[in-house]
């Protein structure tokens, strides 16, 4: 049987469907194929010469061996999995167990088969004091798996911080130890240093690969693996990707074209770029993919230093919810975005809907048809109607949702982000901007040194609340 292929189906961005003025000509194609394809031989050459590690993390199998090896330790004493990270070091893991397990997982023992797992990336102090309340009996068999590449990320430290206290507290040093998990650089960094010095098992982030660019290392795949995702067909998905996203034929290679897309409608009054899951599985995905856009294509300097400032703004939908929310907007509001659909074709389990009751025969177009089909008929429903304003849309399509299909489209994005990035001629594997507030978080919080103090003096005058335009 063939393997199942995750597809980009574009045919809705082009002129016979959404017209010239707003589709891509046939001449406005070829000038992209024309400036895409020599970029298609500088990203594999980039590549080879390794200035793309995160390209080689599916092949990677220490890594996955390493996991796996560790799972197969903590599994049966695990019945918890709690992941403290943030951005790059946490929505890839929400992602994934979105689309792998089951609705309720965390909620009936019968559709688990490891650990429930909790993922907090944020800091809301009631947030983590409830969870710490229902956790209160159970700590000596939750592991805590702390992930930060840098090591140095405040609210990271902080939950580790708390929890590490509490494990002290109640377990004692010697079980504190067993139940925390490090994931992170591995020379680098203050987390480096706290799992050497406390001698806490430590998985390692592969040195240049940025967090939006790591769920496939040991960030995604550990809390992955503990909940029975097969992590071995996930990699699978994305090395079969990384053959088609790698094909020096423009219209062979899904990223390549992805990204051109992109970029025509970037540069042609659509700079905002809306995703949409019509599939729950699929929801967190579109978070994932918001961080991937944002920070690697929103750029102030481009390679040559010139000021830019671009980026396409990432926005999430969710079909057929945001139907009922967003798409008045989408169709009547200004025609300024591009939209990328994520359809499924075959749903692993399906409904049927029930007959009509007698009073109501006006519903009996519906009794009898599946879930499933009326929600991909809705997509099928909004396309129609955003097609009818002129709106372009991309779908990609999943045939069944599973780790091969999600491994596939994490990789596809990936290198699209690439393709756009070297397409902006800007660097998307940095983030500057957001260091800025983690140092500024730093100074706030009373990080010593006279810099610092300088600074939060600076940055309270700047923010502080002022009764004058308080209405
Ligand atoms: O993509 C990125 O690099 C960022 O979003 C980081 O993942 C995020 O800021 C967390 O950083 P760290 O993993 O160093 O704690």
């Amino acid at each position: 049987m063939p393997k199942p292929e995750v597809k980009l189906h574009y045919k809705n961005v082009m002129p016979d469907v959404i017209g010239n003025e707003h589709g891509i000509t046939p001449e406005q194609l070829k000038d992209l194929v024309e400036k895409t394809s020599p970029l298609i031989l500088r990203l594999n050459k980039e590549r080879q010469g390794g200035e793309t590690p995160y390209r080689d993390l599916p092949y990677n199998s220490e890594i996955a061996q390493e996991v796996k090896e560790l799972v197969e330790e903590l599994r049966g004493r695990c019945e918890n999995l709690v992941v403290f990270g943030i951005g790059g070091s946490a929505l890839g893991n929400i992602a994934l167990q979105t689309a792998m397990n089951p609705y309720m997982h965390n909620i009936d023992d019968t559709q688990r088969s490891g650990p429930r797992l909790f993922v907090f990336d944020n800091i809301d102090p009631e947030q983590l004091v409830s969870f710490l309340d229902w956790l209160d009996d159970k700590l000596d068999k939750t592991i805590f798996n702390v992930i930060s590449k840098s090591g140095w990320t405040a609210e990271t430290a902080a939950q580790f911080m708390i929890v590490r206290q509490l494990l002290l507290d109640k377990l004692g040093p010697d079980d504190c130890k067993k139940q925390i998990i490090t994931t992170t650089d591995a020379n680098q960094g203050i987390l480096r240093r706290i799992a050497n010095n406390a001698g806490f098992r430590s998985l390692v982030i592969p040195e240049g690969i940025g967090g939006r660019f790591s769920v496939l290392s040991a960030v995604g795949l550990f809390s992955a693996a503990m909940c029975g995702i097969d992590i071995d067909s996930l990699l699978e998905g994305a090395r079969d990707m990384d053959t088609r996203v790698s094909c020096e034929d423009f219209y062979e290679n899904p990223a390549a074209t992805n990204a051109a897309i992109n970029y025509y409608f970037y540069n042609h009054g659509k700079k905002i770029s809306v995703i949409m899951p019509y599939s729950y599985h699929l929801k967190d995905l579109a978070d994932w993919y918001r961080q991937l856009w944002a920070e690697s294509l929103g750029k102030s300097e481009d390679l040559k230093g010139n000021e830019v400032h671009i980026g396409p703004t990432p926005v999430k939908a969710l079909g057929t919810t945001d139907q009922h929310s967003q798409v008045q907007l989408y169709r009547e509001g200004p025609n300024d975005k591009l939209f990328t659909f994520l359809q499924v074709n075959n749903f692993n389990k399906d409904l049927e809907i029930g007959p009509t009751p007698d009073c109501a025969s006006e519903l009996g177009f519906l009794a009898g048809k599946t879930l499933g089909s009326l929600l991909n008929n809705e997509k099928m429903a909004t396309e129609y109607a955003l097609l009818q304003d002129k709106r372009p849309c991309l779908t990609v399509i999943f045939p069944e949702v599973n780790a091969y299909t999600f491994g596939q489209f994490i990789y596809l994005y990936e290198v699209t982000t690439s393709f756009v990035g070297a397409l902006f001629g800007i660097n998307p594997y940095d983030q500057p901007a957001v260091e800025l507030g983690k140092e500024a978080t730093f100074a706030l919080m009373g990080k010593p040194g006279d810099e610092y103090e300088k600074w939060a003096t600076e940055i309270r005058a700047l923010t502080k609340i002022d009764e004058k335009f308080l209405v």
